[in-house]
């Protein structure tokens, strides 16, 4: 998994998946911008841990639901490294509403960060891509939830299903040029998002039981598989989605 002079972007790049995902690519030789909208001081720590091992990293404070935003993140990439060869559309947000009980304003934010933020940043570094030449590769964090319907997460689940569709439509636009467009659906991770289960004992027990794998993913279990699709190991890969879910979306019912 050689990324040794490739560009990298990471969404959310300072937290749970994101900052797993950001370390990784380090690791394997990327320079990365580090997106952070919360919390500065991880980015930081994480920016100086990446300039340690010799790579290089910079932390740009970035909303992803605004267009401006994101412009900035490509911009701040090619200012500092000359390029942009790899985004991972990784920042993410639920609100576990209903359709019953979802206002306008949580519809809204939900779909602007998960959804409207992977749209526009991958027309924004298509078009980079496209005008620097020799293609690149555009991750997208979903979910099983993009396929599988979670009653009670409404929001999220549209989010999600139309990165699915983003992922195929967009890889079969962006082929002609190279640039591959391929989706990651974790399960359930141990991060900061499932705070509130990590912490109730007779969930984690339940959720364990239904995970054939038995345990929640760790962080680095997603960002190897991210590193791979971001590398030319997978340069057949376009327009489909990869599942990290410990076998969950295939469950057998126990029947
Ligand atoms: N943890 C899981 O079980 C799980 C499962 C499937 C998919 N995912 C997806 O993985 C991705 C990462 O989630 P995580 O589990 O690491 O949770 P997390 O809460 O640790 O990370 C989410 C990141 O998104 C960032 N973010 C939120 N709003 C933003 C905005 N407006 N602009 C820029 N960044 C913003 C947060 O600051 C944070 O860095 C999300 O897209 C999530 O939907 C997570």
């Amino acid at each position: 998994m050689d990324l040794k002079g490739k560009v990298a972007i990471v969404t959310g790049g300072n937290s749970g998946i994101g900052a797993a995902i950001v370390w990784k690519l380090a690791q394997e030789g990327a320079n990365v911008v580090i997106d952070f909208v919360s919390h500065p001081e991880s980015a930081n720590e994480l920016e100086k841990k990446i300039l340690a091992l010799g790579d290089q990293a910079i932390g740009v404070h970035a909303d992803v639901s605004q267009i401006q935003d994101l412009q900035l993140l490509i911009d701040t990439a090619v200012k500092k490294f000359g390029r942009i060869d790899i985004l991972v559309n990784n920042a993410g947000i639920e609100t576990r509403t209903s359709i019953l009980d979802t206002t306008e304003t949580q519809y809204q934010k939900v779909l602007d960060i998960n959804l409207k933020s992977a749209f526009f940043g991958t027309q924004i570094a298509a078009q980079q891509m496209i005008k620097q030449g020799g293609g690149g590769s555009i991750i997208n964090i979903t979910s099983v939830h993009e396929d599988w319907p979670m009653p009670g997460n409404l929001p999220y689940c549209l989010a999600k299903g139309g990165m699915r569709m983003l992922t195929r439509t967009a890889g079969l636009e962006l082929a002609k040029y190279k640039i591959r467009v391929v989706g990651v659906g974790p399960g359930a991770v141990a991060t900061p998002i499932n705070l509130s289960t990590m912490n109730d004992p007779q969930l984690m027990k339940k959720l364990d039981t239904a995970i054939p794998l038995g345990r929640m993913a760790k962080p680095e279990e997603i960002a190897s598989v991210v590193a791979f699709l971001a590398s030319d190991g997978a340069a057949y890969m376009t327009a489909t989605s990869v599942f990290v879910d410990g076998g969950l979306m295939h469950q057998s019912p126990g029947l």
